[in-house]
């Protein structure tokens, strides 16, 4: 595998995640009258992460990039941008990177990263993947250019609401520049747009306004059409499906946007569904569960939009898709299930899930899904770098063990913001510690 010189793309990620946690079986599951296998297996979600009173995105966003800085020994000279993906912002104005800067120049000394520029950027989940694109173009331009992007959000519902058992809170940080040690991206992406009322927090409210179902299938919509526009793009060049082969047989880890990991069962179902048309191991697929449902039979849209979910469930139980799923999607949803939904970070969180077991092998093809509502999709690739074996690995999943348990009503007492105190004081992390009359916030690192 050969890496050209101007060869950019992810060196190194760092993910941070609350000491809190929520567990959706126990008493949550009593308390709101759900069958502890519908979260485990319809949704897909067993614990989700809580952040504690003096946590919110910035912290989150400040401690995954002290541990990216720290896992790669850069100082903060070696740092041009600091990009940031959100929609948990904590200001309508003043950019979250600065607050970040703020608390990272609490240990490496005030003023120490005046040359570094910083945006926040928000487009609901995807805004870290737009960050991404952006950094690694200025990255690619020039050898020594180094950039991150942070992916940092609490997903908040309202309580008793379908959505609470999809949270989660939690933050990513990218480390981007040439020759990376994790993926090289391929200069290649497909797009869709859409105006959508499917999920959307207006000024002023905590928690997000979401049509459920209608969020879903948003979803469904805008990754079929970027991911068709990405194989426009992308045929002939990186991607070379031979004759009787689909796009999708070309990855070998297809990352998906996860706000719960049954959510990427059903975009995988509806992807491979579309792009198995027409080859050998279409006829087996309908051999079992009979033809596609069309248009046409049916006496409108809704009619058809029900008929189509269906088979796709059905298609979903064969023994091909449940073969290419556990092969290419289903790994990637190993930290979610235990984190929940991270909005911005989920994406990513996937690329971590795959790194931490093992599954990321050099030259192996990666295609990467992300999605945000309102709604937008992108749809971009690359391939695992030859230097993946010098990445090390982060422990996360033992630091997922010696995580805190939540009791149900410390939980709903984070979530109404009713508690005067953290749940596990801070130590060894940054921490609000209050805002002033005027709205600025104060952080600092407690020792
Ligand atoms: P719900 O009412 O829980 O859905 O809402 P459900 O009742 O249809 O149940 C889900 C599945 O559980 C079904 O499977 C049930 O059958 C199954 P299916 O029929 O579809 O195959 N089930 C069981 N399975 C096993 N054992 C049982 C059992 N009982 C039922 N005993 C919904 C689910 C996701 C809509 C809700 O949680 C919600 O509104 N979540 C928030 C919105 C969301 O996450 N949308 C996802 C797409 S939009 C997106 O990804 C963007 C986002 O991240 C934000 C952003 O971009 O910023 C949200």
């Amino acid at each position: 595998m050969s890496q050209p010189p101007n060869d950019v793309g992810i060196d190194d990620v760092a993910v941070h995640f609350p000491r809190l946690y929520l567990s959706t079986t126990g008493q949550f599951a009593a308390a709101r009258g759900l069958e502890p296998a519908k979260l485990v297996r319809g949704i897909g979600v067993e614990q989700m992460a809580v952040p504690d009173r003096h946590e919110d995105a910035a912290t989150m966003a400040a401690s995954a990039l002290l541990e990216l800085m720290q896992r790669n020994r850069l100082g903060p000279g070696d740092i041009g941008r600091i990009y940031i993906g959100t929609e948990s912002s904590v200001d309508e104005a003043k950019a979250m990177g600065t607050y970040v800067i703020g608390m990272l120049e609490r240990i490496y000394g005030r003023g120490s990263f005046s040359e570094c520029s910083t945006v926040e950027l928000k487009s609901a989940c995807i805004a870290a993947s737009y960050a991404l694109e952006n950094v690694s173009l200025w990255a690619g331009n020039k050898e020594g250019n180094i950039g991150v992007v942070i992916a940092t959000d609490i997903a908040r519902y309202s309580l008793n609401s379908p959505g609470e058992y999809t949270q989660g809170a939690g933050a990513v940080a990218l480390l981007v520049k040439r020759q990376p040690r994790m993926i090289s991206l391929d200069q290649e992406a497909g797009f869709f747009t859409r105006d959508e009322n499917d999920f959307f927090r207006p000024l002023g409210m905590k928690t997000a306004v979401v049509n459920g179902k209608h969020s879903n299938q948003c979803y469904l919509d805008a990754v079929e059409g970027a991911f068709a526009s990405y194989c426009r793009s992308a045929r002939g060049g990186p991607i070379c499906p031979p004759h009787g082969s689909a796009v999708t047989d070309a990855f070998d880890h297809i990352l998906m946007h996860i706000p719960y990991p049954r959510m990427v069962e059903y975009a995988a179902a509806s992807l491979f569904c579309q792009e198995w048309q027409g080859l050998d191991r279409w006829n087996s697929v309908e051999a079992q569960i009979g033809p596609l449902p069309r248009p046409g039979d049916f006496p409108g849209p809704a009619e058809y939009q029900e008929a189509s979910s269906q088979y796709q469930r059905r298609f979903a139980r064969t023994p091909e898709f449940i073969r290419a799923f556990s092969a290419k999607v289903e790994p990637s949803t190993l930290l979610s299930r235990r984190i929940g939904n991270i909005y911005t970070g989920s994406l990513y969180l996937g690329l971590a899930s795959l790194a931490e077991s093992g599954h990321l092998l050099a030259g192996q093809r990666c295609a990467f899904l992300s999605y945000g509502s309102g709604c937008s999709a992108m749809v971009f690739s690359g391939r695992v770098s030859r230097q993946i074996g010098d990445v090390p690995l982060r422990g996360l999943l033992k630091r997922l063990q010696e995580r805190s348990e939540l009791s149900l009503t410390d939980y709903e007492l984070l979530h109404e913001g009713a508690r005067s105190e953290s749940a596990i004081p801070p130590s060894g992390e940054f921490a609000l510690l209050g805002e002033d009359e005027q709205g600025y916030r104060h952080y600092d690192w407690v020792k």
